[in-house]
């Protein structure tokens, strides 16, 4: 239908006839003359339609926005003075000679030229129309060509593409499962995988040694800007590496796309810190080091003023009292600074304590603080001296449990760094390390791996493992970029009985683990090599590189924040009599359930 896309004549193409098919992204009319912006996925040309030619000018004459068209003309310079320098084909426009309607098109619910103001769930059911703006086929040509550079280098490296099940046993992720019935084995259910987890563990028990896939997971959590209910990763297992290994192989993998997609350099090799580093300079495990502010920790300074919102958590073993010092920050109004309180509220905090260091020379008196009286002479020396606080700079202050106090500074901190433009540095990307093997979940009193039940001990020593969970540290390793977890793995158990150690340890009895992972145990008796990878999330890498806000902006037919596709109407109800051969009953009908 064409010879050339419409984004791809170019001066060389001047002179002779082209053939092209695309959409009417514009119609203008110039005193008895139209124009005609067509579009397709590489770009735009302009079109010229006069009256010397009757029937196509008067065809023109009825096109519209969106219409398809097939056309055919000669590729002319534009007159003198008539160039676009913003369009790559701005030097040339084709005189049209045929116009063709291929189909016409309704008016469309948001246009595809030019910024958009229209909301989100427009954009999702109409999300064809959405793709057709140039800023998302760009974003989608990026996924496309990090995919196709991903996989040429992991081909090179020698690993294997290999497809594990969708249909099948829950592989705990931390999420809820996606649940599917199954027909022939009434009252049964499989899990849609939350990863491909023990399958590439038992691709390498096989012997397949070196393996990857873009693979899609699904996982039933809360979502944000960077969760999804369906997600891709790059899943990838190796054998006979330590981490070492898989880490360097890994960064090279990133480094790599990047030079080749963005032409940008990243550090050689990747910084590294440990996981107990990273929460108490930054208050999270997935530091932005673009931000150049840190949390130090004044717990001994605090310990005995007689502010019980300090003293307190400086004396709990569980708490924390930390500072954070923001350069220049003595001009924050107070009505910023209550716009900050707000903030760190989302994330526990009862307060957002502060002191504005006016003049550093003047002692007491050059401080300015709601708090002031509460410190001690020796308190405030302490706290200038160790966060280096300069004359005009403002200290806030966290006061409570470690886990609050973390989580509120570590977001003030990088809220900061975007609201006072203090970002240094385009790409910082870092290991985290040497993280804790378990976590204690408060609310269920018992401990959860922090990374997943299959990762390795740094040692395993089963009864320090029993007496102390809390100190073990494991063999994980995640990739943080611009404060992004965009990667997570480890080197994984392979001795039968540490499996059964640290099953054991999260509490599950031997039933328990016969039936959930009887198949793992099993495996791990008939000859496992050491083992160990990782898997990144493709969305949050492609998101990142393409600077976009969002992994839906980087995924064709992503979901909306309450995990429904607003194009398809899925989830959707299901008949009786497909509810009946699946064995189930709901236990109100549909109606019933939604207006609780
Ligand atoms: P993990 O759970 O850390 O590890 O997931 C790996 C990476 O996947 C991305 N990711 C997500 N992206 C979008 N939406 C989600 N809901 C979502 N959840 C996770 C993150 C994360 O770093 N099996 C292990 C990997 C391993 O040990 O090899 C796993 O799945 O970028
Ligand atoms: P109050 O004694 O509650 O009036 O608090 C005095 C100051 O301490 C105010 O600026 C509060 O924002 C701050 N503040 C209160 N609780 C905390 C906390 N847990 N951490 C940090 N600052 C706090």
């Amino acid at each position: 239908m064409r010879t050339h896309y419409c984004g791809q004549v170019t001066e060389a193409d001047i002179d002779s006839v082209v053939e092209l098919a695309g959409w009417v992204h514009r119609r203008r009319d110039h005193g008895g003359v139209i124009f005609i912006d067509l579009r397709d996925r590489e770009g735009l040309v302009q079109v010229v339609y006069d009256p010397d030619k009757p029937e196509s000018f008067a065809e023109a004459e009825h096109v519209r926005s969106e219409y398809v068209l097939r056309v055919s003309g000669r590729v002319r310079r534009r007159p003198a003075g008539t160039e676009n320098p913003n369009l790559p084909t701005g030097a040339v426009e084709v005189l049209g000679d045929t116009l063709e309607i291929l189909n016409r098109a309704d008016t469309p619910p948001f246009p595809v030229d030019g910024d958009i103001e229209v909301n989100e769930e427009t954009r999702l059911r109409y999300r064809y129309i959405d793709l057709r703006r140039p800023e998302m086929l760009q974003r989608m040509r990026l996924r496309s060509t990090v995919v196709k550079a991903l996989r040429a280098y992991l081909d090179d490296e020698g690993f294997m593409e290999m497809e594990t099940p969708m249909l099948t046993k829950a592989t705990p992720e931390g999420a809820r499962d996606y649940l599917v019935p199954s027909r022939t084995h009434s009252g049964h259910f499989f899990a849609l995988p939350q990863s491909p987890q023990l399958f590439k563990q038992l691709l390498m028990m096989a012997g397949m040694d070196r393996y990857y896939q873009v693979v899609r997971c699904f996982r039933d959590e809360d979502l944000r800007a960077d969760r999804q209910p369906e997600f891709t990763q790059l899943d990838i297992e190796t054998s006979f590496l330590d981490e070492n290994g898989i880490m360097d192989i890994m960064e090279r993998m990133i480094r790599k796309v990047f030079k080749q997609v963005l032409d940008v350099d990243l550090p050689d090799p990747f910084p590294r810190m440990s996981y107990a580093e990273s929460m108490e300079r930054y208050g999270v495990d997935r530091p932005d080091l673009r931000v150049p502010l840190e949390l130090v920790s004044i717990d001994d300074l605090l310990a005995d003023v007689e502010f019980k919102v300090f003293s307190g958590p400086a004396k709990d073993p569980d708490g924390r009292v930390a500072a954070l010092c923001l350069p220049c920050g003595c001009d924050l109004s107070r009505k910023e600074i209550d716009e900050y309180t707000k903030f760190v509220s989302i994330y526990g905090a009862k307060g957002l304590a502060y002191v504005k260091v006016n003049d550093l020379q003047a002692g007491r008196d050059g401080l300015q603080s709601p708090i002031l009286k509460f410190l001690t002479d020796a308190a405030i020396d302490g706290i200038l001296q160790r966060t280096g606080a300069q004359s005009g700079d403002l200290i806030f202050f966290g006061a409570d449990k470690t886990r609050v106090v973390n989580e509120s500074l570590g977001a003030l901190r990088v809220r900061l760094g975007k609201d006072r433009n203090l970002m240094q540095g385009e790409w910082k990307p870092l290991w985290v390390v040497e993280f804790p093997m378990f976590e204690h979940d408060e609310q269920a009193d018992r401990w959860v791996a922090l990374h997943h039940p299959f990762t390795s001990p740094s040692v395993f020593d089963p009864e320090a493992l029993k007496a102390n969970p809390g100190k073990a540290l494991s063999r994980a390793y995640d990739m943080v970029l611009n404060g992004s977890e965009i990667g997570g793995g480890s080197i994984r158990i392979h001795k039968p009985e540490v499996q059964d150690a640290v099953f054991h340890l999260l509490g599950m009895e031997e039933q328990e683990i016969r039936d959930k992972f009887g198949f793992l145990i099993d495996a791990l008796r008939f000859g496992a090599p050491p083992h160990g990878g990782i898997a990144f999330g493709l969305d949050r890498l492609v998101m990142l590189m393409a600077g976009a806000d969002s992994i839906r902006e980087v995924m064709v037919f992503p979901k909306t924040q309450t995990a429904a596709c607003p194009l398809t109407g899925a989830p959707a109800e299901v008949g009786d009599p497909q509810l009946r051969e699946l064995g189930i009953r709901l236990r109100k009908p549909v109606a019933e359930a939604k207006s609780e």
